[in-house]
């Protein structure tokens, strides 16, 4: 069966997406991670595909797989992993969507053995890992589109609007745990979608299925308006 794609501005462009979480290491053993599933960049990732670009996705650990054979993969685990991936496949990206919950900071000095249950107190020292929106947002050329998310327990908007202006992004999707048909491991999502000019989108509760198609429907306009 063949199937066409219709000619969409999204169309053979290279799309690079981070999706899920990161898993940063204590011992062999143990890790320090969060609730991501994924589902959001996967969904972004199946939409895309669906449009005809050509999708890599940079997953971290989860049980939750794109099922469209025509998604690059890339597993990673821990967040310095999925910064030297992102590097890599940002260079020949026309977009790059920062989708993953990305763990902010790491053991310092992970322990080689399992560690033993012989202290009362056992302390792990944390240090910052690379912010991979931020510093392919200084990367980013002019031709290049990205979009970032925020995941805030609170209203959150002031600081999307600082992470959309850090990270160089085109714009930012906002969720906040205040709505709790949003977040992690959830069908559903609500969310703010702010650009650079400030204007701001509120979408009603949707699948991340149908919120994939919002997001790409605003890439495919900025895309159209700087192409023509
Ligand atoms: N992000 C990233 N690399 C990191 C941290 C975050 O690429 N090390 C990206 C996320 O994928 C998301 C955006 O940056 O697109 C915002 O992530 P978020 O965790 O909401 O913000 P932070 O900048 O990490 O700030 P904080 O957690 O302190 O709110
Ligand atoms: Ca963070």
């Amino acid at each position: 069966k063949q199937i066409i794609i219709p000619n969409t501005p999204l169309k053979n462009k290279k799309i690079m997406i981070t999706a899920g979480p990161t898993q940063e290491a204590i011992d062999p053993v143990r890790y320090i991670s969060n609730h991501s599933s994924g589902k959001m960049g996967i969904s972004i990732a199946h939409e895309a595909a669906k449009r005809g670009a050509q999708v890599t996705l940079i997953l971290g650990p989860t049980a939750l797989k794109p099922e469209l054979s025509s998604i690059r993969t890339v597993h990673v685990s821990s967040a310095q992993d999925m910064f030297e991936a992102a590097k890599t496949h940002h260079k020949q990206a026309d977009v790059a969507i920062f989708s993953a919950a990305v763990a902010d900071y790491r053991p310092e000095k992970p322990a080689t053995e399992k560690i033993k249950k012989d202290q009362q107190v056992y302390a792990v020292s944390l240090v910052k890992n690379p912010d991979i929106a931020q510093y392919l947002g200084k990367q980013k050329r002019t031709e290049q589109f990205h979009i970032g998310f925020a995941l805030e327990t609170d209203e959150g908007s002031e600081s999307a609007k600082n992470k959309l202006l850090n990270k160089n992004l085109d714009f930012i999707v906002l969720n906040t745990l205040l709505d709790p048909e949003a977040g992690f491991q959830k069908d559903t999502n609500k969310a703010t979608l702010i650009f650079r000019n400030d204007e701001a989108i509120k979408t009603p509760v949707m699948t991340k299925e149908k919120l994939a198609k919002i997001i790409l429907n605003q890439l495919e306009t900025l895309i159209g308006t700087t192409e023509n």
